[in-house]
């Protein structure tokens, strides 16, 4: 069995902006953990291209559905490597093969008696692309997300049968399920299956940018329908004719933002039930990124540009800020000013600075070799147990607090630094000992935190284990070795510069 994750695929009407960056990564950060652990690992991003919300951005722009989907879904595309996201696949749900999944998949549904054909009366938010029920509508009638008017929508339309699920799905939410986290939002997806489900739209008979539905082709899937599915579908086409669904399928992780809860925690699990498919083993549900105390999105025009910060800084500072300045699951705030801040003082200062010393210290006293002496005892024990509490954070998609136990180290090595003092040691023949002690467990622990911090900052981590000539990013080398290794070190440029 293998290690599946995945983000939720991006809508192509917009231009990718640092929300998407945000999911991205954090699926990037435990792909690359769990590979670090062996696990044999597939992780899923793509693009959303079908539906109301891309029809409607292509018409405002004069061109068709498929151009502005292929020009949007290259942008989305070319931003995985700048975030140095290690997808192993890219979707994009306007790819035939991905429709023939659907069709049937969503056949199998409809055999199973799961589909009817009625009229749909009630509001709608087409940015959303969302039929909203009485509790998720705004004053006036508004998009409690987009702040726009609904409109009110009356058509003929394929209805899944949700409501037969009402009981599976109490049980799958139930209180103390692992399906859902945080736990807030498990509560959430619970209350609104306690108001009572009522049956969904499947198909949209108004629309014809999407996929065909294949018993009836005057209508195409409604787009949630055929999005979901990218996560299973993706498994049968991914490789040229090898299809991983056997190895991958369920999923380990969706990572979602808390706007998409609904459909993940309860039309997902339905639908999947409906086509006697397994269920994923859990949703971890992030928050919003707020500027000025409003969700970033591009239609809101508040947008951090992760493009900007990243030219200057670098993608590993966007990396690590993204889970340094809110705690993952819960919302906050980011701004310029806070960034420039950790970057200075917890990138640059703490652990760059970390980095140089100790290398210029060996190089300096000990001719660039690490001592092969015992690591001090006092210290090591403060990294007991850490690669495994990490692991065991990650494991719960806890990837702030992961962080926050990876960088108390950091902060300990540096106190270490100032309590022994390696200058005063230097000149002094008589603690030549002490100070191989220091310098190896220097050494021995900056290589540690730097196995760990990988997944985080894969480019400056890279470029410092190669400098301390241990580059192996196994998780077995996350844990303290008892000595120090013995080998030449190289020289190495600051990792976080002052930006230019
Ligand atoms: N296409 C759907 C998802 C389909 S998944 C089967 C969609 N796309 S989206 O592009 O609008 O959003 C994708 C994700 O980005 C959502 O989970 C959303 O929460 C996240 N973000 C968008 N803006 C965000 C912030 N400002 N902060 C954090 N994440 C937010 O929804």
């Amino acid at each position: 069995m293998g290690y599946y994750v995945t983000t939720p695929i991006y809508y192509v009407n917009a231009q990718p902006h640092m929300g998407h960056a945000y999911t991205t990564i954090a699926a990037d950060v435990l792909a690359r953990h769990m590979r670090q652990r062996g696990e044999d690992v597939f992780f899923l991003t793509g693009t959303d291209e079908h539906g109301e919300p891309v029809a409607l951005a292509a018409e405002r722009a004069g061109t068709t559905p498929k151009q502005l989907a292929d020009e949007n879904a290259a942008r989305f595309e070319a931003l995985m490597p700048q975030l140095e996201a290690s997808n192993d696949f890219f979707i994009r749900t306007s790819d035939p093969r991905h429709g023939a999944r659907v069709q049937e998949v969503m056949q199998r549904v409809h055999d199973n008696g799961h589909t009817y054909l009625g009229t749909y009366e009630g509001w709608y938010c087409p940015r959303c692309a969302d039929f909203k029920s009485d509790s998720e509508i705004a004053a006036g009638n508004t998009c409690p997300i987009h702040h726009i008017p609904l409109d009110r929508e009356q058509e003929e339309n394929w209805f899944f049968r949700l409501s037969a699920f009402q009981e599976p799905l109490e049980r799958l939410l139930a209180q103390g399920s692992p399906f859902v986290a945080p736990v807030a939002r498990l509560n959430e997806a619970r209350s609104f299956v306690e108001q009572g489900l009522r049956d969904v739209s499947l198909s949209r008979g108004k629309l014809s940018w999407g996929v065909p539905v294949p018993w009836d082709p005057d209508h195409v899937f409604y787009v949630w329908f055929d999005a979901l599915l990218n996560y299973v579908t993706a498994l049968g086409f991914a490789r040229e004719g090898k299809d991983l669904t056997g190895t991958f399928w369920p999923a380990d992780v969706h990572l979602i933002g808390k706007d998409i809860l609904k459909f993940h925690a309860i039309y997902w699990p339905a639908l999947l039930m409906a086509a006697g498919l397994e269920l994923p083993r859990r949703l971890f549900v992030h928050g919003f990124l707020l500027m000025d105390g409003e969700k970033m999105s591009k239609s809101l025009g508040n947008v951090l540009d992760p493009f900007a910060v990243m030219e200057q800084f670098g993608t590993d500072a966007l990396r690590y800020y993204c889970f340094r300045e809110v705690s993952f699951g819960q919302d906050g705030s980011v701004s310029t000013a806070g960034f420039e801040a950790r970057y200075a003082n917890e990138l640059a200062n703490e652990y760059g600075n970390l980095a140089s010393r100790t290398l210029a210290m060996i190089a300096r006293y000990r001719g660039g070799v690490v001592p092969q002496a015992a690591l001090d005892a006092e210290l090591a024990a403060d990294f007991d147990g850490l690669a495994g509490e990490v692991a065991a954070l990650l494991d719960r998609v806890e990837l702030s607090q992961a962080l926050e136990a990876i960088w108390q180290r950091v902060r300990r090595l540096n106190r270490y630094v100032e309590e022994r003092a390696p200058w005063v040691q230097a000149k002094d023949a008589a603690q030549a000992d002490a100070l191989d002690v220091t310098l190896a467990t220097l050494a021995e622990g900056l290589r540690a935190i730097t196995v760990l911090l990988h997944p985080y900052m894969p480019l400056s981590t890279h470029k410092l284990l190669d400098a301390l000539g241990r580059p192996e990013l196994s998780y077995d080398g996350a844990a303290l070795a008892a000595t120090g290794w013995g080998g030449a070190v190289g020289a190495l440029e600051p990792l976080f510069p002052k930006p230019q």
